[in-house]
């Protein structure tokens, strides 16, 4: 597939109740094309008087008897399968809107788009499944559960799988039976507004999806203490992560979903294929930019293959292709922004000065647009601080290890536990370390396979919940039980 250069943007407003809508302020905010820095567009900049605004209408599509509330479930798996059914028609200028806003390769983007309408057929499926339980009680009852819809879901988005975190937070939430209010992040949020457009085609009724574009302290920040959003749900850095909790806790102790970085150790044995596993630690810590919440930042590698790895993950950092993300043969497009940039910059200088050995890249790429060039250290050890903290850029920190007990201590230690990677022949010691490493996700000679159907979250501080397959719905339903008392005598 080609990419549409320069494709048109469509929407740029606030999406409330089926129709596009100024925000209240009359504010707008730009959104930047991070191979460049220059500005795209204006997008209508919500706050809260728009998320008040969208709240209302979510509630009101939510009422007891309102056309979503009596549609029959199968019928809104129907519509979320159209909303499938049209991301599809329009994968190519979805693809080619997203690596505009974002950065990513076309190719990419391409990959996740796939992904997402794969997401949305997975959920839409579920619509007419989610269902409760009958149970045998004491006495004479009889006992049935109900999994009813939460509410009013508040939605808030990153910037780094815009189109992809759309359809992650949408999907399980409308085939439970919810509505809407979604925030996309202010670097990206074009694709999601033209998602909204797609909504409304589907057929959905007007206030089940409403999109509010704007930023985190004030956009953001009304959803999360608005005293009329059920449940929040919210993916970024753990720094917000703390303020969404806070505000729930503040206001109506609304249900919390939060999805947020990691430090994820990607541990190599001896006994492993060395380029396979010099392949598979390079993608787990260079796709998407860094820009990955389960990104392997951690590459703990045995002692004995230890020089040879470093070779080898030199020479794939310094082949990486970097440059203009529409160009097929792309692997790496800029940053999101100059304060990512910055950020990681700022990493990389902390590494040099504290004593890691820069085995490739270690800067910036050209003056225009945000681009890094993938950058490997060895000779990092657990203090450094690129070793503890989320870098979120094409970063690889080697670090080295001794043995099996050993690495599985150092690899726990971090306040995160998002995902692990684990690379060996042995068996045994792949499924000890998988049931020794505190993640919500552990890889076994692979990384980074995130499916529809399989739970995605975090243990510690990378989260609460978890997002996808089956056990999403739980996210998005409350539990009712009812019991009714049996009549003892025939009357
Ligand atoms: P962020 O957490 O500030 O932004 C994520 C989303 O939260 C955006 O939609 C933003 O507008 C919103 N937000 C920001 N402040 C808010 C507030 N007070 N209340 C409610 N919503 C708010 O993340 P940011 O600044 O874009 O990136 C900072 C770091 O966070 C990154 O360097 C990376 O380490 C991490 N991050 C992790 C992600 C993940 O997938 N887990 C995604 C994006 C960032
Ligand atoms: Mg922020």
């Amino acid at each position: 597939m080609e990419p549409i250069v320069n494709p048109e943007i469509k929407y740029k407003q606030i999406f409330i109740n089926n129709e596009w809508h100024d925000s209240v302020s009359g504010k707008t905010f730009p959104v930047l094309n991070p191979c460049t820095g220059e500005k795209i567009c204006d997008v209508q900049e919500g706050d809260k008087a728009d998320v008040d605004k969208a709240v209302a209408v979510a509630r009101a599509a939510f009422k007891r008897g309102s056309p979503w509330r009596t549609m029959d479930a199968s019928k809104r798996g129907q519509l979320i399968n159209k909303l499938a059914d049209f991301i599809e028609r329009d994968l190519q200028y979805l693809s080619s809107l997203e690596t505009l806003d974002n950065g990513k390769p076309f190719l990419e983007a391409v990959e996740d788009i796939l992904v997402c309408i794969k997401v949305l057929r997975y959920y839409a499926g579920w619509a007419d499944k989610i269902h409760g339980k009958t149970i045998p009680v004491d006495g004479q009852y009889f006992t049935y559960t109900r999994h009813e819809p939460v509410g009013v879901c508040g939605q808030i988005i990153p910037w780094n799988y815009p189109l992809l975190m759309f359809v992650w937070k949408v999907g399980p939430a409308l085939a439970c039976g919810n509505t809407v209010v979604l925030k996309p992040a202010e670097q990206t949020p074009l694709t999601a507004l033209y998602c909204a457009a797609l909504v409304k085609e589907a057929g959905f009724p007007p206030g089940v999806v409403n999109i509010v574009p704007g930023y985190g302290p004030t956009a953001g920040a009304a959803i999360t203490e608005h005293m009329d959003v059920d449940k929040v749900a919210f993916t970024g850095s753990t720094e917000v992560g703390h303020l969404v909790m806070q505000a729930a806790g503040k206001s109506n102790l609304k249900r919390v979903s939060l999805e947020m970085g990691g430090k994820s150790p990607l541990i190599i044995f001896a006994d492993a294929d060395l380029d396979d596993a010099a392949m598979w630690a390079h993608a787990a810590v260079m796709n998407n930019h860094g820009q990955n919440c389960c990104a392997g930042s951690r590459t703990f590698v045995e002692e004995a293959i230890y020089d040879a790895f470093v070779e080898k993950a030199k020479y794939m950092a310094e082949n990486r292709i970097v440059g203009d993300p529409y160009d097929a043969t792309t692997q790496q497009g800029p940053q999101i922004d100059e304060e990512q940039l910055n950020k990681i910059m700022g990493y990389i200088e902390s590494a040099k000065k504290e004593g890691a050995k820069l085995e490739s890249g270690g800067e910036r790429l050209g003056s225009k647009g945000y681009f890094v060039k993938p950058t490997v250290f060895s000779d990092v050890t657990d203090d450094m601080k690129i070793a503890k903290e989320e870098i979120f850029g094409p970063v690889q920190s080697i670090i080295k290890f001794k043995d099996a007990s050993e690495v599985i201590e150092r690899a726990n230690r971090t306040t995160y536990g998002l995902a692990a990677g684990v690379i060996t022949k042995d068996i045994n010691k792949a499924l000890m370390m998988a049931h020794s490493l505190e993640a919500g996700s552990v890889w076994v000679n692979c990384y980074d396979i995130v499916t529809a159907q399989t739970p995605f979250g975090g243990f510690k501080m990378s989260g609460h919940g978890r997002e996808l397959g089956e056990y999403a719905l739980h996210e998005y339903t409350e539990i009712k039980t009812v019991t009714i008392k049996i009549p003892q005598k025939n009357s």
